[in-house]
């Protein structure tokens, strides 16, 4: 039984605000996915976590341990970082038997071990080669058998799989998720890329800036973001977003006033006004949220067509509204040329209203 409990976590590199009062409860067995755009305070938690870094303040705990002023090597917490970095004049299994060797296992212990944890990745046939004489994907499992093969408490992963092209990260994904079900051991893994995060996670942490946005399922942070920065991270692509004013008309209605249309929010008036912390709002609906009409409709929004790009099974519109581009999922079936004009219709069911100033989602 391992978790991981972080408490009011907090580290500077001098000035620089690395991450600010990280407060997480990771629980055992538990894939957490840590995410968040570049420079945002990912490796510097994972660090802090293994032991290499010393936190500004706050605390640590696995299994209920404080490990603040516990090292590295005794917090049994293996690593796997982005450059997995083999030791290159070793045998595969020289450098899976690595961590067995200097704790000093005896060696048919080691022997078992590495043969097991061989099998376990599949490759047992591989053990005598050196890792130039291995593939991408090959020599990644060969990295993840050196982390797994002392049974440690704690995974803790710095984007382990960016290294590889995008077919075998796809498939090592799956293969590390499947892995780490087999074997229970809580798992911290790293990632800016939200892909990777959603398919993979039991749970995502989102970081920006230092600073935890929000924790959920993959389901939960994109139905339901909490801020601005949360609804157009996840989501690709991304949601639309325009900034409009509140403006409300006795004696029932309200709108949101764009500048180029007005869209009718009466029935959402009263948690705007108790929420809202000023007039200037920020709308966001998801590409798939929007259908399309070639004649003006009730609620229909007139846009003009930028431009189509075909994904196979669906295409992205672009469409033109002012000078904000809004991006629609569409059937390849509605055939659409550039400069054509055509009616956006919101779903008002998955329709989001943020604060524009705090960023907060009220709606
Ligand atoms: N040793 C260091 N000295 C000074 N500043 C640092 C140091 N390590 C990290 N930082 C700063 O701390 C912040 C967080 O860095 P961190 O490496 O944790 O980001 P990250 O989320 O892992 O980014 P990436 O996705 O690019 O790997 C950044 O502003 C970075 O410049
Ligand atoms: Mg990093």
């Amino acid at each position: 039984m391992v978790d991981v409990v972080l408490e009011h976590l907090t580290k500077y590199y001098g000035k620089v605000r690395a991450i600010e009062d990280i407060n997480l409860h990771i629980k055992d067995k538990e894939f957490l996915v840590l995410l968040g755009p570049s420079g945002c305070g990912k490796t510097t938690t994972l660090r802090c976590i293994a032991g290499l870094e010393t936190p500004t303040s706050g605390n640590i705990y696995m299994g209920g341990k404080l490990v603040n002023e516990i090292p590295t090597k005794d917090r049994n917490v293996a690593m796997v970082f982005q450059s997995w970095a083999l030791y290159p004049h070793m045998t595969v299994f020289d450098n899976i038997a690595f961590p067995l060797k200097m704790r000093k296992y005896p060696r048919d212990e080691i022997q078992r071990k590495v043969k097991e944890v061989a099998e376990l990745l599949q490759i047992s046939e591989l053990l005598d080669r050196k890792p130039r004489e291995l593939s991408g994907g090959q020599q990644q499992r060969v990295a993840l058998g050196r982390a797994i093969v002392r049974e440690p408490n704690v995974f803790l992963m710095d984007e382990p799989l960016s290294n590889l092209d995008a077919k075998l990260r796809v498939y090592m994904r799956a293969e590390l998720k499947a892995l780490q079900r087999r074997l229970g051991v809580t798992t911290i893994y790293v990632t800016h890329d939200q892909i990777e995060a959603m398919t993979m996670a039991d749970r995502i942490a989102l970081l920006n800036d230092g600073l935890l946005q929000q924790v959920g399922t993959a389901e939960d942070i994109y139905t339901r973001p909490a801020n601005l920065f949360v609804a157009g991270f996840i989501g690709s692509p991304p949601m639309n977003f325009i900034d409009g004013s509140f403006v409300e008309k006795y004696p029932e209605k309200a709108y949101i006033d764009t500048g180029f249309f007005m869209l009718d929010i009466s029935e959402s008036k009263d948690i705007i006004k108790k929420n809202a912390t000023s007039d200037e709002l920020v709308i966001g609906i998801r590409p798939e949220h929007i259908t399309l009409s070639r004649k003006p409709a009730e609620g229909a929004i007139k846009t003009k067509v930028y431009v189509v790009e075909p994904l196979g099974r669906k295409v992205i519109v672009n469409l033109q509204v002012g000078d904000t581009i809004f991006k629609v999922e569409e059937d390849p079936k509605f055939k659409l040329e550039s400069g054509e004009e055509v009616w956006m219709i919101f779903n008002k069911d998955k329709l989001y209203i943020f604060d524009k100033k705090t960023g907060k989602t009220i709606i």
